[in-house]
């Protein structure tokens, strides 16, 4: 089977690469040449753990073609793919400009009975409008159907090679019988739902991590306050079965590129439904405060940050990304040079992108990207961990304590052996205790 997959971000990538390990030709397609160019050299256009892998052996195969020319990757291709992006427009709305413009761009090239797959993250109502955009600009029978994607960044090609479940959201049974043939290989359990529960589903999954996140970071901050220690009572309300143990790391917030604007999308969408009173407004607020207000108590303790060294642990949002989408770094950075600190940073993957977002800082002297974590915590006076890295948790804080002076170990995601720090010496900070 010809497939087409439009966008090639993570999503778009790593769908393409999965569906042309299966055998099938795909035909991933993007406007940017340059993106195409490194895709067509196994280069993914960001850092994704086994993609290049899986690239270069499904591009070897014959399987797998790139190209940004719609008319050869859209003609005679029986389902259509489209996982662009869907940003948040300022208000918090989806911003649906680029899959309107990927629809518009693909019409001359349509075959007879294709079938076309939102892949992109739209808000339920969304299919409606397509299918008349569709039809007002060609005589070509089509169907449309919704199949959300819930891959992580870092584990994206794990995640769907084996996914949770697949949610196939259409009303036509004929387009539901060719996707469920294309994900059977997946061996996950298949779920036939409408378009609009399917898309809600997608925004329901992410709202409720995001709130999680949310949640316990609030109980968090009542630990602080009152002497509990968050981690024994993420232990103890764990074992209850209905709650369990997993996804409960307290920390900086949800950042990266799908909590913050899928919240801020479902709030937009409740207050549009009706629902303004609702919880998804207030999810998005106290994680948008979260930085500020750790920022703050940062400040107070290591009494200001004027002329402190201070190395930053992290740079990308989260563990084996590049991404810098909604990155704790990209607060605390300009944060700690407008408080007078001189930063040391590093990433173990994200430094071309750091590089390129703190241009201005690096020229103006304020902040020296470093080639370890050794070099980033040399001379610190204060070490701020950003991101659970294994190498940032398993590192020797030995190695760069100077017991000639006070320094502060900061671990805003709580996995640092707490007793093994404090007895080097460093005054340490987690969350929650
Ligand atoms: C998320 C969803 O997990 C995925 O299903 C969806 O398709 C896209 O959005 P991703 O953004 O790649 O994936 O990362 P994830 O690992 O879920 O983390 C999201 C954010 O929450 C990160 O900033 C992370 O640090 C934070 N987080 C996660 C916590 O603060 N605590 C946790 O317990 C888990």
């Amino acid at each position: 089977m010809k497939i087409t997959v439009i966008g090639t971000g993570f999503v778009g990538v790593v769908t393409a690469a999965v569906y042309a390990s299966f055998g099938h030709t795909v035909f991933g397609l993007d406007i940017d040449p340059n993106k195409i160019a490194k895709l067509k050299k196994f280069q993914p256009p960001f850092y994704e753990p086994q993609l290049e892998e899986l690239l270069k052996k499904t591009q070897t195969k014959g399987w797998l073609h790139f190209t940004d020319n719609y008319r050869e990757a859209v003609a005679d291709s029986e389902v259509i793919v489209i996982a662009v992006g869907t940003p948040s427009n300022q208000d918090g709305s989806v911003n649906l400009d680029y899959l309107h413009s990927a629809i518009d761009s693909m019409i001359p090239y349509l075959k007879e009975k294709v079938i076309v797959v939102v892949k992109s993250t739209v808000p339920p109502g969304t299919f409606a409008d397509l299918a008349e955009r569709i039809k007002s600009q060609t005589q070509v029978a089509f169907e449309l159907a919704s199949v959300p994607e819930f891959l992580r960044e870092g584990t994206a090609v794990q995640d769907t090679l084996n996914p949770d479940r697949v949610v196939i959201g259409t009303t036509s049974q004929s387009a539901f019988t060719v996707l469920e043939s294309l994900h059977k290989p997946l061996k996950a359990p298949i779920i036939k739902t409408n378009p609009e529960s399917a898309q809600l589903s997608k925004y329901t999954a992410n709202a409720y991590l995001a709130t999680r996140i949310t949640f316990i970071n609030q109980i968090a901050d009542l630990c602080e306050k009152s002497g509990a220690d968050v981690e024994e009572v993420i232990r103890v309300i764990g074992l209850d079965k209905r709650i369990g143990s997993h996804y409960w790391y307290p920390g900086p917030g949800y950042g990266g590129s799908c909590f913050p604007k899928d919240v801020k999308e479902l709030a937009h969408y409740s207050i549009k439904a009706g629902e303004v009173d609702n919880l998804f407004v207030k999810i998005d607020q106290l994680n948008e405060k979260r930085l500020g207000k750790l920022f703050l108590s940062y400040e107070q303790l290591v009494g200001g940050f004027k002329d402190k060294q201070v190395a930053v642990l992290g740079l990308a949002f989260k563990p084996d990304t590049d991404d810098m989408r909604e990155a704790p770094s990209l607060q605390f950075i300009p944060k700690l040079i407008k408080a007078g600190a001189k930063v040391m940073g590093f990433d173990p993957v994200a430094m071309n992108n750091a590089q390129n977002v703190f241009q201005t800082e690096i020229e103006a002297n304020q902040l020296s990207l470093t080639g370890s974590v050794l070099e980033a915590c040399q001379g610190a006076d204060v070490i701020l961990l950003l991101v659970e890295w294994p190498e940032f948790i398993s590192f020797d804080y030995g190695l760069v304590r100077d017991t000639h002076k006070k320094q502060w170990l900061i671990d805003t995601r709580n996995r640092l052996p707490r007793e093994k720090v404090k007895n080097l010496g460093f005054v340490y900070r987690g969350i929650g205790a």
